[in-house]
C-alpha cells in the first residue's frame, strides 16, 4: 500500500492517533536536550505527525517547522497549537524550502524508512540531522513482517547515505548509552539494537 494511503487509514484509527499523542513524550524530550547541547535554534520534523514535537521546541525557543502528508487528521491536530502555522503538507519529496545552512537540524523520527530519494534530504543544507530508525537485523526484520515499512537503516548504512555529513554520535535504543564517532566495528556490533538514533553533522 502506498504510504499517503496507509497513513491517511492510519490517522482514522484513534489507536494509532493515541500512540503519537501520548507515548513520545520521553522521547521528545530527549531529542530538544540534543537541539539545545548543539545549540541550534532551527529544526524541520519531518514526518512530524500531530506536530507535538515541533510544538515541544517551540516553547523551549528554536523556530520549529513541520512536514507531513495533507491529511484532515493532522491539520485539524496542528490548527490547536500554538505553532499552528509552522506547518508544510504534502510529501516530503516535493518539499522545496530553504533551511539555514548554520545551526539548523532536520530531524526524522520514525520517518527517513518510507522516504523515497532520502539522499535529497543531505542536501537541503541543514547543519546536522537527528534520525530515529530501527535496525534491521533477522529479529527485527520478522518482528516487523507486517508493518509497513519502506526501507530499513543498519546505522552503518545510513551514515554512509549522507556523504555531506559525518556521524558524530549514535544514541542506543532510549538514549540510555551513546558512542561518538563510531568506528565501522562498532557499527556493525550496534546494528544488533532494534532501534537507534544518529546524529549526524555537516563537514
Ligand atoms: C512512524 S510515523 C512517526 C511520527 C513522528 N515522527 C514520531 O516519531 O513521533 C511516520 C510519519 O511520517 C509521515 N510520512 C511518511 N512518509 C512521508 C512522506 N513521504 N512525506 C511526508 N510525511 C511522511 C507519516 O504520515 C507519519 O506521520
Amino acid at each position: 500500500m502506498k504510504n499517503e494511503e496507509f497513513y491517511g487509514q492510519a490517522y482514522q484509527d484513534p489507536e494509532f492517533v493515541r500512540v503519537y499523542q501520548e507515548t513520545r513524550d520521553a522521547l521528545y524530550q530527549r531529542i530538544g536536550r540534543v537541539i539545545r547541547a548543539l545549540g541550534d535554534t532551527y529544526a524541520l520534523d519531518i514526518g512530524c505527525s500531530l506536530g507535538l514535537l515541533v510544538e515541544y521546541l517551540h516553547q523551549q525557543g528554536v523556530s520549529s517547522w513541520g512536514v507531513d502528508f495533507d491529511l484532515p487528521q493532522l491539520r485539524e491536530a496542528h490548527a490547536g497549537l500554538s505553532c499552528s502555522q509552522n506547518f508544510f503538507y504534502g510529501d516530503v519529496a516535493e518539499l522545496n524550502i530553504s533551511i539555514p545552512t548554520q545551526g539548523s537540524a532536520i530531524i526524522l523520527l520514525d520517518t527517513l524508512r518510507y522516504v523515497e530519494d532520502p539522499q535529497k534530504l543531505g542536501r537541503l543544507g541543514a547543519q546536522h540531522l537527528i534520525i530515529k530508525e530501527v535496525s534491521p537485523n533477522p529479529v527485527i526484520r520478522h518482528l516487523r513482517r507486517n508493518e509497513n515499512d519502506g526501507t530499513l537503516y543498519t546505522p552503518a548504512r545510513l551514515a554512509r547515505l549522507f556523504p555531506g555529513y559525518s556521524l558524530e554520535r549514535l544514541y542506543g535504543s532510549r538514549f540510555l548509552f551513546s558512542v561518538s564517532r563510531p568506528s565501522s566495528a562498532t557499527l556493525a556490533v550496534l546494528s544488533w539494537m532494534p532501534t537507534y538514533t544518529a546524529l549526524l553533522t555537516r563537514h
